[in-house]
């Protein structure tokens, strides 16, 4: 099965190359990201998307936004340059944590390397290094999830699905879409029902792009129709990904997630949320403290380049909806599936 490539490095170009995924469904575009500039503009419109891709995408962005800085400055002249670039890259987007996670990581890299009075040009080099290796692990973490889901999906025919978390949102495999994409591999295949996911259409335009190219079936839905899929019986379980995750299992995801959550409940169909330890915010302890991002209103009003709301109107436009962990049956990880009761078991999960 071939993978597209979501976000990589070109050593040769010494670029970030990504998909432009506001071209999707119609157009395959990869972009060169040669500046911080240029990887803010991406991660704000979207062009790069989805917690785990944005992480990588933050972690290229502070060492687009360092490596020109002459090789002669003072360390801590260099270091100062170095937060001012990290601060920026983090106000792209308030809601996964995954940004701020890997852009903290290579901060840590640098300062580390800056500590041990390594040169300018050591210190560039070991950002990079550690921004490549937050991509590698991210497909090792992706193709985890996908082993780790298996299992609960062994008597499944069909799952829903809401905005993309899949390959496109990530390195490589998805988290959400992983096992599916893993069952794959291995003869099996999954029907997917896409929620297409307004007001950006996620859903429609990537997940189901991605899925129809690896040959997976899928079902496009208008998001008002997942009650009815549910109540006709024609999926087993729900699988979506997640932007944030609090120390009590609240799952900041997708705007229009937690509706799919309690829709589940009610039709007694497991909800799973997948996700890699990278978009796990235990130091946080419920989803009342996860930023939710507003976004314009004419995402709303004029989707696309079409008006469909009068002019002028008034407009709630949140890109994020918090899903209470009552709602979730379990999470597929790259550290196992961890079931209820999450307070305890997210803890011992990931505060080894
Ligand atoms: O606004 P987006 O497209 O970045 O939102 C993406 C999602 O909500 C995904 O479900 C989430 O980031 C998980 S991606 C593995």
């Amino acid at each position: 099965m071939s993978r597209l490539k979501t976000i990589e490095w070109s050593s040769k170009k010494d670029v970030c190359v990504l998909i432009d995924q506001t071209q999707l469904p119609l157009k395959l575009i990869y972009k060169n990201i040669k500046t911080i500039e240029e990887m803010f503009d991406a991660i704000k419109v979207l062009k790069v998307r989805g917690a785990p891709a944005i992480g990588i995408a933050g972690a290229f962005g502070v060492y687009l936004g360092i490596r020109n800085i002459s090789n002669q400055t003072k360390t801590s002249e260099f270091v100062s340059i170095l937060n001012k670039k990290a601060d920026y890259l983090a106000s792209s987007r308030p809601t996964a944590v995954n940004l701020f996670w890997a852009i903290n990581r290579v901060m840590i890299k640098a300062k580390t390397l800056a500590d041990l009075n390594l040169s300018i040009p050591e210190i560039k080099k070991g950002l990079l290094e550690e921004a490549l290796k937050i991509l590698y692990e991210d497909k090792r973490m992706c193709r985890k999830i996908g082993e780790n889901g298996l299992p609960l999906l062994k008597k499944i025919k069909a799952i829903l699905t809401h905005c993309n978390a899949g390959g496109l949102a990530t390195s490589e495999l998805g988290t959400a879409l992983a096992p599916i994409y893993v069952a794959a591999e291995q003869g099996r295949l999954i029907h997917v029902f896409a929620d297409e996911t307004r007001p950006l259409l996620q859903g429609a335009r990537i997940t189901a792009f991605e899925l129809q190219k690896a040959g997976i079936p899928v079902t496009v839905i208008c998001d008002n129709m997942a009650a009815t899929v549910m109540a006709r019986g024609l999926v087993d379980a729900v699988i979506v990904g997640a932007d944030r995750i609090a120390a009590n299992g609240d799952t900041a995801n997708k705007i229009g997630t937690y509706g799919v959550a309690v829709l589940a409940k009610t039709h007694n169909i497991p909800f799973y949320v997948a996700a890699p330890a990278s978009t796990f915010d235990l130091s946080i302890k419920s989803g009342k403290e996860i930023p939710i991002e507003e976004r314009n209103s004419e995402e709303i009003t004029c989707g696309f380049g079409k008006q469909t709301a009068p002019y002028g109107i008034k407009v709630f436009n949140p890109a994020f909806d918090v899903t209470p962990a009552k709602y979730i049956s379990a999470f597929i990880t790259d550290r196992g599936v961890i079931a209820p009761p999450f307070l305890q078991n997210l803890k011992k999960a990931f505060l080894k």
